[in-house]
């Protein structure tokens, strides 16, 4: 008999930290349901205390996800518990997850307290967040680097005051696999009452452990690990769901079995790092886009002769599909709509009309229409609540000549023009843009993603512009690179000029 791993998905919540990625509440249900369908048992849906965007996002997701349970976050303060319990109103099946630091680094410097005086707080916590609901988690925060003899009270303590589910993060990601197993496989012989609640993993990945060390978690007792789609999450992000699913479904002798519904895997990939704006590294396990190309001559023979040479994971259980119709000018709404609903994406009649009205478009400037330009056609009504939009763009540029750009741009209805020269053609069009809109913004970071499919590909751009100390996110996705890095301006500015 297999033991049951439950799949706590955070992509909503710690992924969503990751600076620039933030979605709004129809992004964010989109997602959920995503999730919902992928068999995720517990979608974290937000930190209700930390803004009223995120309490709504809880709200709306408790109304609009049926069967996995929806988590809330809280510290350990009864006002962040309140709002939880309060955001989760609708939920079918609410979680608080509370919590506090245990490190004596987190107990000294952050709460300049004692461990007596923390361990009383982590009870109370527990006790008031059970005055709401039944299911409570609750964090040792900084558990990674907390002595475990400590550890172990704490562990045990607030399963005494009714924690459903303990929660031992390795907030730094510094622990090494053995380490961290260790860690767990103590806290199982050391903690009375251990097998009244479930013990859950929550590893970062800043040491390029995160994979490694929830593994060791669950293979030394822990029966949750707290996961993210592709990964992502503050700083080297959290450990990714794929790649948790695909290892215990490929190790068998494990006896490991989650309800994760493994073909969904590239599709809720796609459409995370799409609404996120946030790019997948070719050569990440089990959704980057090398993630199944054999490129040496010695693997691509081996392959043709038989796929088990040198694939351990048929790329069908994960959702790729080699056989999918290819995307063209004569594919139809019919197509175009199979498509989507593979990557997740499903859209009423009217909306239907409008993304292929500009697929068409799109394919009449390219012979074959990928996964990622759906994706971008997609989400390309974002643009359309923008303050500022791209009227047009017309640049001049070339060898010997110092290039120039002219552009329109039309500001919550009233049209500007101004043109400009600069170093280069991106150079020139955001001097342009620079003299109609006067802030003191400067461009930090300028990511074009790789084309993958020829010349006339779909280029990406991600930018990081800095204003006021803060850093906004843009994007834009055009076949022409020039006015994608124009858009991917004007999409960060739309941020903080409103
Ligand atoms: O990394 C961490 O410790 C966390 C907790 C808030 C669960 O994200
Ligand atoms: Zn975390």
């Amino acid at each position: 008999m297999s033991d049951r791993l439950y799949i706590f998905d955070t992509t909503l919540r710690d992924g969503e930290q990751v600076p620039g990625c933030q979605l709004n509440t129809v992004e964010k249900i989109q997602v959920a349901r995503a999730l919902e369908t992928l068999g995720v048992d517990v979608i974290e849906a937000g930190f209700p205390i930390s803004s009223p965007g995120d309490f709504k996002s809880v709200v709306e997701i408790s109304k609009a996800v049926t069967w996995p349970t929806i988590c809330a976050l809280t510290r350990a303060v009864e006002k962040d518990i309140d709002a939880a319990s309060e955001a989760l109103k609708y939920a079918k099946h609410g979680r608080i997850h509370t919590g506090i630091g245990t490190s004596d680094s987190h107990i000294r410097y952050k709460f300049n307290s004692t461990r007596e005086e923390i361990l009383e707080r982590a009870i109370a916590a527990t006790k008031y967040a059970k005055k709401y609901v039944e299911d409570v988690e609750f964090y040792c925060e900084d558990a990674g680097r907390t002595d475990n003899e400590y550890l172990a009270r704490v562990v045990e303590a607030v399963i005494k005051a009714g924690a459903t589910v303990v929660n031992i993060p390795d907030t730094t990601g510094y622990c090494l696999p053995d380490e961290y197993g260790a860690k767990i496989r103590y806290l199982m012989e050391h903690v009375d009452g251990i097998d009244k609640a479930i013990i859950s993993t929550h590893c970062h990945n800043d040491l390029g452990m995160a994979t490694a060390n929830t593994v060791q978690g669950v293979l030394n007792g822990a029966r949750q690990v707290e996961v993210t789609i592709n990964g992502i999450g503050e700083r080297a992000g959290n450990t990714s769901l794929e790649e948790i699913a695909m290892i215990f479904k490929s190790h068998k002798e494990q006896n490991i079995q989650t309800n994760i519904n493994t073909t969904k895997i590239y599709g809720i990939s796609r459409m995370v790092s799409s609404l996120m704006n946030m790019p997948i590294q070719p050569n990440k396990a089990i959704v980057g886009r090398n993630a199944f190309a054999h490129s040496s001559g010695i693997h691509q023979d081996g392959v043709l002769k038989n796929a088990e040479t040198y694939e351990i994971i048929d790329p069908k259980d994960v959702g790729i599909d080699d056989n999918a119709i290819v995307l063209t000018a004569r594919s139809g709404r019919a197509a175009l709509k199979h498509r989507m609903h593979v990557l997740g994406i499903d859209v009423d009649q009217e909306r239907l009309d409008k993304i292929y009205e500009d697929f068409l478009k799109l394919a009449d400037k390219k012979k074959e229409i990928t996964d990622d330009d759906v994706m971008v056609l997609a989400g390309a009504d974002r643009s359309q609540n923008h303050h500022i939009k791209l009227e047009y763009l017309q640049v001049t540029s070339g060898v010997g000549v110092r290039p120039v750009a002219s552009l329109g741009l039309n500001i919550a209805g009233e049209k500007f023009e101004a043109a400009a020269s600069g170093n280069g053609p991106v150079d020139a069009a955001i001097k342009a843009l620079k003299q109609i809109i006067h802030r003191q913004m400067v461009l930090k970071e300028f990511t074009i993603q790789a084309i993958s499919k020829g010349s006339d590909d779909v280029g990406k751009v991600h930018m990081q512009v800095e204003y006021d100390n803060r850093m906004y996110y843009g994007f834009g996705a055009n076949t022409d690179i020039i006015a994608a890095s124009l858009e991917a301006y004007i999409d960060a500015i739309n941020k903080f000029v409103k």
